[in-house]
């Protein structure tokens, strides 16, 4: 492969200023438990850790035990109380265009505020609080806020639809809910509250665990907004008018600071359960590693939202716990126009800049002039997550953006690892574009065969994890039966953690991340799963049967392509058919899981033992020759479905 011959070495003025160094990994290599105590050990802890890992009771992780801290207290108050206070820790930008700097006296303010309502609505440590909000301050302030009081979030992406909502609000049996009144959508306001009401219900259908909707004023577009009297509060009125003073207590290393609910392989999403300690432990140090972060000089800006985990890890826990400032951007990259990033990039100065690539492939699509019409000189790193990033598009990403010198850290991580595992360290390791290089200090993965036997260099197998680390998963929300086999049963006799992708070593032994072996898509960096798709599909009265994959798409990674069968005595509408499926897909899950393409074809190709074959679906919606038919029951039905898509 003649990408990997092309490497590029740190620069030696980047090197000379590095936070990392080679030691690094020789240190971590020395003597894992200590180096990750090391690292433990850069956040403050009121009671100190006895033992950094307990793994007796595997898969389920234990560490730093006997430590106990407070997370908000490490991503603000000690800021403040070092002298930082007066520090910008979020350049918020509306996308209207509005703006607020918020510093970290006034960020520990409000999440004081915060958390004294919190309190006195009678929330206690453990109970779960659900946030389902666009990218306003008051997200990220309520994120802190139940951190702070041991309560643990479930951030719901604000795309989603109602029914996503109460799914997720009734697994983890969210007493409080946080909205705004609407969200602003490419310009104009949309409903939010209205989604919140639709999910929760009332009378017998109520969901029965919520107590409090907590809104926050945000487009002001409805005088008439629904309201639910005794359920319904106004932030302003609220959290406003509570104390700006709070005194946080300490929580267990191991209690779950948040539930973060991701697409599996089968239909009902699993609510990945992260921890306090452990998680913070690597969220901050990657962040100080991995972005090069120089505290009062650098100004962060992750393009991700609160809704996933990277919004999680790299906007609130690991920028926020190393006192950094960053820039926080509510809305589209092409609201009011497709200058929005770069005019933020100057006007902030934004020195380290971290996106997904479907983003960078979209920025090629409209043209270097836009990016080149501003003056970008300030970034000096930058980052690509949540899809394997394609050579083509890491080279413009490196030239156009980082003027041609900016090293790129391509980082490879899931939720359920909480931060990021492999990735180049900059001003250490060497880059080559479309490669994650090599697991961080204190990581360990391996990629192995179907018997677990380490693959050659060049060839492809498993990426699994062969030990723990500190940012690890908890568990699955309710379902430690689930954890176990989901993650842990591939390589049970080895105790690996199977992380669901491929990769592979280039004859330098540099990582390629190939992407997902499972039955999961990934769709401009966000994983939904085929399974999920095919229910809601299903979920139309009209449908009998509906198959679904990820076909490759030049600008989106993976595009979702759907197959469908009719019921008997159905019609096919055509053009309203498909736009009602469409629809249909939007309200069980989200817009972002509406199909590319659906073809209604009169059979899916199965094998003799009635498992759809999906692998030769992808060949057929990729225009490619089919591959092994042999096991099909009538291989006549690709003709028909060929038919119908040319
Ligand atoms: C899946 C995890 C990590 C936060 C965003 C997504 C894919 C992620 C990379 C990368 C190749 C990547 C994997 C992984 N992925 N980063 N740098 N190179 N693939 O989190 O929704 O939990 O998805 O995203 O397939 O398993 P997620």
């Amino acid at each position: 492969m003649s990408a990997s011959l092309e490497v590029y070495p740190p620069s030696a003025e980047f090197v000379a200023q590095a936070n990392a160094n080679a030691a690094l990994y020789d240190r971590a290599d020395a003597d894992r438990l200590e180096f990750w105590a090391e690292q433990a050990r850069r956040l403050d802890w009121d009671t100190d850790f006895e033992q950094v890992l307990d793994w007796s009771n595997a898969p389920f992780a234990n560490w730093f035990v006997g430590g106990k801290l407070n997370v908000s207290v490490n991503c603000v108050d000690r800021h403040v109380a070092a002298g930082k206070g007066d520090r910008v820790a979020i350049h918020w930008v509306g996308e209207p265009g509005d703006s607020r700097d918020i510093t970290y006296s006034q960020l520990l303010a409000d999440v004081s505020r915060a958390a004294n309502y919190f309190t006195a609505i009678g929330l206690q440590a453990g109970d779960r609080v659900a946030i389902y909000m666009p990218m306003v301050p008051e997200a990220l302030i309520s994120m802190l806020a139940c951190a702070r009081l041991g309560l643990t979030h479930s951030v719901v992406f604000a795309g989603f639809s109602a029914s996503a909502l109460r799914s997720r609000v009734d697994d983890a049996e969210a007493k409080l809910v946080i909205t705004t009144d609407g969200q602003y959508r490419r310009g104009k306001p949309a409903e939010l509250k209205t989604n919140v009401d639709d999910a929760l219900g009332t009378g017998d259908d109520a969901a029965k665990s919520v107590e409090k909707v907590l809104v926050v004023r945000r487009t002001n577009h409805d005088p008439k907004l629904p309201w639910v009297e005794g359920r319904d509060v106004w932030w302003d009125d609220t959290v406003g008018e509570s104390s700006d003073h709070h005194e946080p207590d300490a929580f267990d290393s191991n209690h779950p600071l948040f539930l973060l609910y991701t697409s599996g392989t089968t239909g009902k999403p699993k609510g990945i359960v992260h921890s306090s300690g452990g998680y913070l432990t690597q969220t901050s140090y990657t962040f100080h590693n991995v972005f090069d972060h120089k505290e009062g000089r650098d100004v962060f800006w992750c393009g991700a939202d609160i809704g996933w985990v990277t919004g999680h890890s790299y906007i609130v826990y690991g920028p926020l716990s190393n006192g950094a400032t960053e820039v926080v951007y509510e809305g589209t990259p092409n609201t009011p126009n497709e200058h929005r990033h770069f005019e933020v990039v100057e006007k902030y100065g934004v020195t380290i800049y971290y996106m997904a690539p479907t983003l960078i492939r979209t920025f090629m699509k409209w043209g270097r002039d836009i990016p080149d019409a501003h003056d970008l000189s300030s970034i000096r790193l930058l980052g690509s997550v949540g899809e394997p990033i394609n050579p083509e598009a890491w080279k413009w990403y490196r030239d156009v953006i980082g003027g041609g010198k900016a090293p790129i850290v391509d980082t490879w991580w899931q939720t359920e690892t909480g931060s990021i595992m492999i990735s180049p360290l900059p001003g250490v390791t060497e880059t080559k574009p479309g490669a994650a290089m090599k697991p961080l200090p204190g990581i360990s993965a391996n990629i192995v065969d179907d018997n677990a036997n380490p693959v050659t260099h060049g060839e492809q197998g498993y990426l699994v994890l062969d030990q723990p680390w500190p940012s690890m998963l908890l568990g699955i929300w309710g379902d430690d039966e689930r954890f176990k086999e989901t993650y842990w049963s591939r390589f049970a006799d080895q105790g690996w953690y199977f992380a669901g992708d491929g990769a592979r070593y280039d004859d330098d032994g540099a990582l390629w991340v190939l992407g997902r072996v499972d039955d999961v898509m990934n769709v401009s960096g966000h994983r939904i799963s085929t399974s999920e798709v095919e229910s809601a599909l299903v979920g139309h009265s009209g449908v009998a049967e509906a198959a679904v994959i990820g076909a490759a798409d030049e600008t989106t990674g993976q595009g979702i392509v759907a197959f469908v069968i009719l019921r008997e005595g159905v019609e096919n509408t055509g053009d309203t058919l498909i736009a009602e499926l469409r629809e249909q897909v939007s309200v069980e899950i989200s817009p972002i899981a509406k199909p590319r393409e659906i073809n209604v074809v009169p059979e899916l190709p199965k094998t003799r033992s009635g498992k759809i074959m999906r692998r030769l679906l992808k060949d057929v919606a990729e225009g490619r020759e089919l591959g092994d038919t042999s096991t099909l029951v009538d291989p006549s039905v690709f003709e028909a479905i060929r038919r119908k898509r040319a």
